[in-house]
Parts: C-alpha cells; structure tokens; sequence
C-alpha cells in the first residue's frame, strides 16, 4: 500500500491521534485502509489509482448513489440563498414540505413527521412516543435486532457484543424470535407492551425475510392489545426493498415508521418519524408540550433540502422499480455462479437488500481450516471475505453486524446490470479460491491471528 503524503498524510495522523487509533489500525491489517478521492454513483475512486465498486452504500445510505449531481446542485442553491437554516424560532417551511411528502407516500394512518439526525434519534424518539401515547413502558423487539447505539435504541437489541460494559439499560424491554408469532402474542397479552418495534427485514441479523404473513399477523396482534406497531425502516425505507416502505411489500399500515439512512442523500443527516395523528395528539397536545421532544438539529434547512432532493431522485429515476428489477437479477446471478459451492448456504434478499449466506463446510480438508478460523474469532471468516473482495478484487461489502455468516450486497438503487455482472464474477473467484486453494485459508488464518493479538 503506497505511504501517504503531505496533508493527507498530516489528516490520517491526526485521525490516530484524536480520533479511533482502533478503528485506523483494523483497516491497515485487514488492507482497507484507503483513501478515496472521489466518490461517484457506485464507484469509489482512491488516490493510489484504483476503483472499487460500492456494494455496501454506507450501510443503505447511498440509494441514489454518492454525489447525485442534482442532490449536490439542490444543497448548492440552499447554501447560496443563505435561507434561516436553524433560526429555532420560526416555522421551517421546508421540514413542512418534506414531511407532506414523506406522508402522502408512506400512505395509511401516518399524518405526521418527526424529524431528527439518526436512526438511533429516530427509534429514541419511536419509545419515548410509544410509551406516551399508550400510558404503558413495556417494549418489544426481535431476536437479532440492530436499532442503534444510542442508550434507548441499544435496550432493543440483545447481542452482548454491543451492550456490555454499557451499564443498565431501560428497563422493561424484552425480545421474542423474529418470526414466532405465538410467542410474540403472549408478550402482547400482558397488556403492558408499548410497542413492538421491527425491521420488516432484518439487515444486520443477515437480511432475514419475515416468514409469510408474520408482519401482517404482528400487526393485527399489536392492534388487538392496545400495543403500538412500529416499522424500523432505517435500511429498508426510501425503496431499498422495491417498495417507499417495506411496509408497501407486506402491506402494513404501521403506526409509526423510523427512516434515515438514505434521507440524507448521502450527503447531510436526516431522519424522520412518520406518526398517527393520535400520537402526534398524545405526546404534543397542548401549547406547553408544543416542543417536549425535540432536537437542536432536527428541521434544519440542509437535512429538509437533502431529504426533498433525494425524494426527486427516487421518484425521477424510478428508483423502487430498479430495486426490484436488478435485485432479481442480483439473486439469479449469484445463484446461477454460487450455487455448486458447499459452503454457499443460501442467497436471498427483497430489493437491493440482499444476503450470501456461508455455512461451515461439511469436506474435512476444509473444516480443519474452517475450525481453527472459528476459534481464533467468529467474525474472522466473513471479514477475510471481505477483505480479499476489497484488496483482490476492487469490491466493498461487509459482513452483517449481527451474523457474520452472512455477506451482505446492498448496492446504490442506481447500480448497473455490469456493475452487478462484475461482482458475481468477483466474488465467484473468492469463493472459488476459499473451496480449492490451501493457501487462501494458510494467508487468512495468519491475518486472522495478527488481527486478534492487536
Ligand atoms: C435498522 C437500523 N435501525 C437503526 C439504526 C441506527 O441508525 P444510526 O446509525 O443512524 O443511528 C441502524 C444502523 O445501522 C439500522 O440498521
């Protein structure tokens, strides 16, 4: 990898000095450590010449790809008005508009936004309605969960990883496995359950899809309860899975809906709550309670912008129906090249959410390499993958935070049948080489202990 430079070389210093010296020293080991000079649809270019092809989108925030010119023309003309960006004491017209928009697209009993700057606000904000509006605390999630990181949002998730060290959390959540719905009635029938908030599919716990009618079914049982049936659509919203919603794939009609991520463009954070009125109602229904729950940064000018310039693109570029079409031929590429190989478990996916998921190989030779990868760390095996996609072949993805068995292949909605065709042929040449070569496994298992003794 070539020594940075000058200032570049001064930033990524003071980066390891100031900021997450961890974080720095995991991306040199696992050969990641790259600086990117520009950043254009699905492709990333760095300084040292290469291109990769993103097909991680920052987590589902990229669906209209990085630096859509007419996003980065909408937030130029912003700035160039020099508009009351965060006046904090006026009626911000455009979170008005943006919000008329969400609404009259997410459909049903949403009649309000929210607006705040991350998915963890955004689910923050989802409890601290959840529990006003029902006058009850309990709350409920699902196995495998990602909400976020915030004290709120990290008490909806169960893995350990995430919370230990963290001190006690909110009290009174508790979780039931994505899918059961017999166990999930019998939390509900407490009546004391607020809300019961899920993704429609899960990203993080390996873009697991809701057995049929388990959503619809989770709805109708929230309903008979008194409990509230809150949609994280954080990765799945903005037509990551095909539809505005997933909400629109089951035909849900939540009633509350958290989407970020791709709010943003990509470009500025923005995240909103879409609510009932009732709830609306419950939480801020007199003068005095007019601002009980709010956020510095939660209508400014910029977020609004973004979020309305991305809504153009979505809709321009017929975006959701891209989701569908190319993710369909996402899934029979991959099956067609991957499906003769032992340790490929399953691919599957909605949209441009989508999964390769990785099963320990039944051949001796291979479980001998596989079990020793096991024991040095169980994230390892995925992370090599990824890394040899990165490094050999030009390919960003990532390993779901939840299940690191699973691959994920979430590219920007914008992504091109070639772009898709090239992936395949790369990540088919990984998998090839991890079933038929010793010295794959001898390089990632030395990779793997470096990275444990750091
Ligand atoms: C489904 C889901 N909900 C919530 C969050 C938290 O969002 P943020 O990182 O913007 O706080 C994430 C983040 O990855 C997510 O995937």
């Amino acid at each position: 990898m070539p020594l940075l430079t000058g200032e570049a070389a001064v930033s990524a210093q003071l980066y390891r000095e100031h900021v997450n010296p961890q974080w720095a020293r995991l991306l040199d080991v696992l050969q990641m450590n790259v600086r990117y000079q520009r950043c254009v649809g699905a492709e990333l270019f760095s300084d040292d010449g290469r291109r990769f092809l993103d097909f991680l989108s920052g987590y589902c925030v990229h669906n209209t790809g990085h630096n859509h010119p007419y996003l980065v023309e909408a937030l130029q003309r912003e700035l160039e008005k020099s508009g009351p960006a965060m006046v904090q004491s006026h009626v911000a017209d455009l979170a008005g508009e943006l919000a008329a928009r969400l609404i009259a697209q997410a459909g049903g009993r949403l009649g309000k936004a929210f607006f705040c700057s991350s998915g963890s606000e955004g689910v923050e904000a989802a409890i601290k309605f959840s529990r006003a509006h029902t006058g009850r605390n309990g709350l409920l999630y699902a196995r495998g969960a990602f909400h976020g990181l915030t004290c709120g949002a990290l008490s909806l998730m169960d893995r350990p990883f995430w919370r230990k060290a963290f001190g006690p959390l909110l009290p009174g959540t508790e979780s039931v496995p994505f899918g059961d719905s017999i166990a999930l009635e019998e939390k509900l029938r407490t009546r004391e359950i607020a809300a019961f908030i899920v993704e429609p599919v899960q990203s993080e716990a390996g873009v697991r899809l809701p057995p049929r009618g388990y959503l619809q079914g989770a709805q109708a049982a929230c309903r008979k309860y008194g409990t509230l049936f809150v949609l994280d659509e954080v990765q799945t919203g903005l037509h990551r899975t095909g539809g505005f919603l997933a909400a629109h794939d089951y035909g849900l009609d939540p009633d509350m809906v958290v989407l970020a991520k791709a709010l943003s463009g990509g470009l500025i954070p923005a995240a909103a709550v879409l609510l009932s009125d009732a709830i609306y109602d419950s939480v801020y229904g007199s003068l005095e309670r007019a601002i009980v729950h709010t956020s510095t940064f939660s209508e400014n000018g910029l977020a609004m912008r973004a979020g309305l310039a991305t809504l153009d693109v979505l809709e321009h570029e017929h975006l959701g129906e891209r989701a569908n079409s190319m993710g369909v031929y996402l899934r029979e590429r991959l099956r067609e090249a991957l499906s003769g190989y032992e340790m490929v478990k399953e691919i599957r996916g909605k949209g441009l959410l989508n999964g390769i998921e990785f099963a320990p190989p039944s051949t001796l030779r291979l479980r001998v390499f596989f079990e020793v990868f096991a024991k040095i760390h169980s994230a390892m095996f995925g992370q090599v993958l990824v890394m040899r996609l990165f490094r050999d072949e030009g390919i960003l993805t990532q390993i779901c935070g939840n299940n690191f068995m699973v691959l994920k292949a979430a590219p920007p909605l914008t992504i091109e049948e070639r772009h898709i065709d090239s992936f395949v042929r790369s990540i088919t040449r990984v998998v090839d080489l991890m079933h038929t070569s010793g010295s794959f496994w001898t390089e990632a298992i030395g990779l793997a202990r470096r990275t444990v003794k750091i």
